[in-house]
């Protein structure tokens, strides 16, 4: 396919005159108004192109129209990324984008290979993990706004994110990906993006749906999973994103839910997310995730992309004809296998997408690597990043004149690898350079020693990083180099942790160990003997092992921050923004620690069954909802770090709790308040969390659970009242035999805390 095929298709010059056409009709229409609103506008073009007319009465009309091949050639790929519009009615192609950290770089027609643009490098903000960690929905809106610009500018429809599965295991491989192991918070942070990605007429695709928590065997994994963890944990992000997010698409997941895949899945599609949650938009599938047309096409899948088809690696003119949801579809319905219910649902559904998106009557046109989106990757960076440990005030960066940084971490290009994720990025700021441009001008030397050698790769399909990080000595020469440097500097800071090479934090496969790879343990305790004022930071999507937590007085929580990583680690380092992010996953001591104890938890045991040609593992969710600090504290194992922890460089003292009445209706509400003051001596922010503990229920709950949160910024010596509201939604669980939530007349606590270990007061209620 030569490169302009990617660019002009012919059905791309149509839709190019129909979004003209229709974009005039509706600035004539606009126009007239303004001159005389009593008017009404004759439309001088068909109803579905009539902008004024309601969208489902412009989907109808369109349906109307179309054949049934038309109707079947809108509901599958026509390229990697892309499905086909109908020429002939000016309706235009989809076009999708990897998500959800930045706008991936243009592939071939049909190859994951680089179509090699010049002008697609984009803006990469910072990883999930790191926006759940700021605790702040407005951040989250600004995060959606800022990404939603950067498609709609490279012309897609759909954003292939966010990503809202629940962190179960700190082994998955995409866990940086997602917004962490809490069922309200990744809902309170998903709700806010998808509302801002879509604000750009840009359709957010909420992904994996559903129970896809980690990447061993992630085609062939069969959960189990009863019913309430399935409603309690598994869902709930998702829910919020289709209902109060409004979003406009959703992804299948690769793996089975008892027994059928999930792009496919009846139960999972139709009856929970078409049918009792009520959602409109389309189901696409995940990149090769749909197994058979019959499925395909009666289980609630919409749109089919990434399938490996015979017809595909055979080579066929057009290959894409082959896909479950094409010809094999076609021929179906007019062997009378199928009817056109299914077909006219799936059209209706991908037209919807197209009057929302491309064809949508207000235009919006988006912006690329503006500077407004590197200010904003900063914030987010800056105020998601997590400050662990902090003995002695070493932090915030002061008085010192001669800092030595060691790690590869410091050096090392995040933003290519790591998966689908992957981004060609217009720039990235390391580590290193943006202390380097932080402190310098201060007058403060900084230098730099490597420790060891992780990988010194940087490539993933095509876009290389252009770093050769090879070292040609050896690890014993890589650490005493380091150690002697770090005898005579002032400060170290040590940057490592893990990368998005495979068997880090990367798709396609989990970590293998808990552990830090590469002997950074070593160099760690070496470098913690060599100079008292070491600080470590741990850059990753996950929690790791650090059996060196009590030689080292200061530890950092970073992530894979993107364009802007070394800024924002460098603002939070010298002080110019004080941390506030908090761990949005519990770091277990020891990976024994956590819920995870048998092969049959995780990653599932062999079937011996196979479908089609897939050996079926099976994996039981059997901890059920005692998932993360749910399990950690209710079974009082103790943490390396707990759920909704992080210091600040000031300090907090919260007030008495009061609570607005000591008891609620089932349809009331109940108002908490608390009194937090900054106590210390520069301005902070404190995330104030609202967790509810049930004394007593007819079920074993976890011992709390977090409904509520808000984040305050003070200044020092300044108090502010933080109030956080809770229906009885708060107080449910879910009863799997009347499959409905379930609140108790009963007494509950209300637990304000700065992280589930650190309970600062509570109050008593009744539900009545
Ligand atoms: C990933 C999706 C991604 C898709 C397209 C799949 O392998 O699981 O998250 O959006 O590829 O790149």
């Amino acid at each position: 396919m030569p490169l302009w095929g990617a660019v002009l298709t012919p059905n791309r010059i149509i839709l190019m005159k129909t979004r003209l056409f229709f974009l005039c009709a509706v600035a004539l229409l606009a126009a007239s108004c303004g001159r005389n609103v009593s008017r009404s506008v004759a439309f001088d073009g068909p109803a579905y192109l009539n902008p004024s007319l309601p969208e489902e009465e412009r989907v109808e009309d369109a349906l109307s129209r179309m054949t049934t091949e038309e109707k079947v050639a809108i509901i599958h790929a026509q390229s990697k990324f892309s499905s086909a519009g109908v020429p002939r009615l000016g309706l235009p192609e989809v076009w999708c984008t990897d998500g959800p950290h930045g706008i991936r770089a243009e592939v071939l027609w049909d190859e994951w290979d680089q179509a090699g643009w010049t002008s697609d490098s984009c803006t990469a903000f910072p990883a999930l993990t790191c926006l759940a960690a700021t605790w702040d929905p407005e951040l989250s809106l600004l995060y959606g706004k800022s990404i939603g610009e950067e498609a709609r500018y490279r012309g897609k429809d759909v954003l292939l994110g966010p990503g809202v599965n629940i962190y179960r295991t700190p082994l998955n491989g995409r866990n940086f990906e997602y917004m962490g192991e809490d069922p309200y918070l990744a809902s309170r942070m998903v709700v806010p993006y998808v509302k801002g990605v879509q604000s750009n007429n840009v359709a957010a695709c909420v992904k994996h749906f559903a129970l896809n928590n980690q990447e061993t065997n992630r085609f062939t994994t069969d959960v189990k999973v009863d019913d309430r963890t399935l409603y309690e944990i598994y869902l709930p992000a998702f829910k919020a994103a289709v209902q109060e997010g409004d979003a406009w698409a959703i992804m299948g997941s690769y793996n089975l839910y008892d027994g059928e895949w999930n792009c496919h899945n009846d139960r999972l599609l139709n009856t929970i997310l078409k049918g009792e949650w009520g959602f409109d938009g389309v189901v696409i599938s995940d990149w090769g995730g749909v197994h058979m047309t019959d499925q395909a096409v009666r289980n609630g899948l919409d749109m089919e992309f990434g399938t490996w088809t015979n017809g595909l690696t055979m080579g066929l003119t057009n290959a894409y004809d082959s896909y479950y949801l094409a010809r094999p579809y076609l021929n179906g319905i007019k062997a009378g296998e199928f009817g056109e219910e299914e077909l006219n649902d799936k059209a209706r559904r991908v037209l919807r997408l197209m009057f929302r998106t491309s064809l949508n009557p207000t235009p919006k046109y988006g912006k690329f690597t503006s500077p407004e989106h590197s200010e904003a990757a900063r914030k987010i960076g800056a105020e998601g990043i997590v400050l662990l440990k902090n003995d002695g005030g070493l932090l915030p960066i002061s008085g010192k004149k001669n800092i030595l940084v060691v790690g590869e971490n410091a050096i090392k290009m995040m933003t290519v690898g790591g998966g689908s994720s992957s981004l060609k990025a217009k720039y990235e700021i390391s580590p290193l350079d943006g202390l380097r441009s932080a402190l310098e001008p201060s007058g403060v030397k900084v230098s730099y020693e490597r420790g060891y050698v992780g990988d010194a790769s940087g490539s993933y399909n095509g876009v290389t990083t252009g770093q050769d990080l090879s070292d040609k000595r050896s690890a014993s020469q890589l650490l005493s180099d380091a150690v002697s440097a770090a005898k005579s500097s002032d400060m170290v800071i040590f940057i490592g942790g893990l990368n998005k090479s495979d068997h880090e934090d990367a798709e396609g496969a989990d970590r293998l160990q808990y552990g830090l790879p590469y002997g950074q343990d070593e160099v760690i305790s070496a470098l913690a003997a060599a100079n008292p004022n070491l600080v470590v930071v741990n850059i990753s999507g996950n929690a790791v092992a650090m059996p060196w937590v009590n030689e080292v007085p200061a530890i950092v929580q970073d992530w894979y921050i993107g364009s802007e990583a070394g800024n924002s680690l460098a603002d939070v380092l010298t002080g110019k923004v004080n941390p506030s992010g908090k761990l949005p996953f519990t770091f277990p001591v020891a990976l024994e620690d956590g819920p995870l104890k048998t092969q049959e938890q995780y990653p599932g045991v062999p079937t011996g069954k196979t479908i089609g040609m897939f050996p079926i593992t099976e994996e039981t969710y059997s901890e059920g909802v005692f998932v993360g600090y749910r399990y950690f504290d209710t079974e009082n194992v103790t943490p390396l770090f707990p759920f909704g922890y992080g210091l600040s460089y000031t300090t907090f003292e919260y007030g008495e709790p009061k609570a607005d009445s000591s008891s609620m209706t089932k349809d009331g509400k109940i108002t908490f308040t608390v009194p937090v003051t900054n106590t210390g001596s520069v301005a902070g922010a404190e995330v104030v969390q609202l967790y509810i503990s049930d004394s007593e229920a007819s079920v074993k709950r976890p011992e709390k659970e977090l409904k509520g949160f808000g984040k305050v910024y003070l200044e020092p010596g300044q108090t502010a009242e933080v109030k956080m509201t809770i229906d009885s939604s708060a107080l449910s669980f879910f009863d799997a035999s009347s499959h409905s939530w379930v609140a108790e007349s009963e007494e509950f606590t209300a637990l304000i805390a700065s992280s589930s270990r650190d309970v600062k007061g509570s109050v008593k209620f009744n539900l009545k």
